[in-house]
């Protein structure tokens, strides 16, 4: 099974959480682009569901395959969102943001009673950090929010490089215009530490760690889907 086929398994297996009527948060990513085929399919074999993007990238794929959708203002309160992830732990802590939407991702979770992860193997790990932490920020001030980020993951022990995040030959830019920052501190043994520490700066608008969000994970590996528990 390739890494694609691996996703599907895990969005196939999402999909069977999904029941009518639901007010859906959608996911972005690779992974969540597959549940969102699946569920189209479902969708036009007479399931109904209303869904809210997390991103314009989602919004512009389900809209291509036809899947209903509203804004957060429009349905405030959600029963389930599906995403994907770049890393996830044993707790069930997330790293995000791999593709932009983490400011996004973030709220739309937060207003749902419960969050799916999707992923392939590939995701797991015993330690967050190896894929770099992206950190959302407001463009005033870079240069400042760069130096109170880089202190404050000393006062915790971590070091790293802070990479300005390109979209070709500009930089790039969130759906809310904000930069983002991809910081790569290798290993985060206490990601609420961290977490912490980040929220206190001014300049940084969001983290792609996802603490206490998750319900559960679904895995997919060779043997087929898995459900991942705190
Ligand atoms: C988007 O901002 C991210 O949080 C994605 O959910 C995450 O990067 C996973 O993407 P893939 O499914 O493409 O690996």
């Amino acid at each position: 099974m390739d890494a694609r086929e691996m996703k599907v398994k895990a969005a196939e297996a999402a999909l069977g959480y999904v029941e009518d009527g639901m007010r859906l948060g959608i996911g972005t990513g690779s992974t969540a682009e597959e549940f969102v085929r699946l569920l189209a399919e479902k969708l036009h074999g007479g399931l109904k569901v209303l869904g809210v993007p997390t991103s314009e990238r989602t919004a512009r794929l389900c809209v291509e395959l036809g899947v209903p959708l509203k804004s957060l203002d429009e349905l405030p309160e959600l029963d389930l969102t599906i995403d994907g992830t770049d890393e996830v732990d044993g707790n069930l802590t997330l790293i995000k943001g791999g593709g932009g939407a983490l400011l996004r991702e973030k709220i739309v979770a937060a207003a749902s009673a419960q969050v799916i992860v999707i992923a392939d193997e590939s995701k797991v790990v015993e330690t967050l950090g190896a894929f770099p932490l992206p950190i959302e920020i407001n463009p005033f001030g870079m240069a400042s929010t760069r130096i109170a980020i880089e202190k404050a993951a000393s006062r915790l022990g971590l070091s790293g490089e802070l990479k300005l995040r390109r979209g070709g030959e500009d930089v790039f830019r969130t759906d809310g215009g904000h930069y983002i920052l991809d910081a790569s501190f290798g290993r985060i043994p206490d990601a609420e530490a961290l977490s912490a520490q980040l929220h206190l700066i001014p300049g940084v608008v969001e983290h792609g760690l996802f603490i206490h969000i998750a319900s559960f994970a679904i895995i997919a590996g060779e043997a087929g889907a898995r459900t991942l528990k705190a």
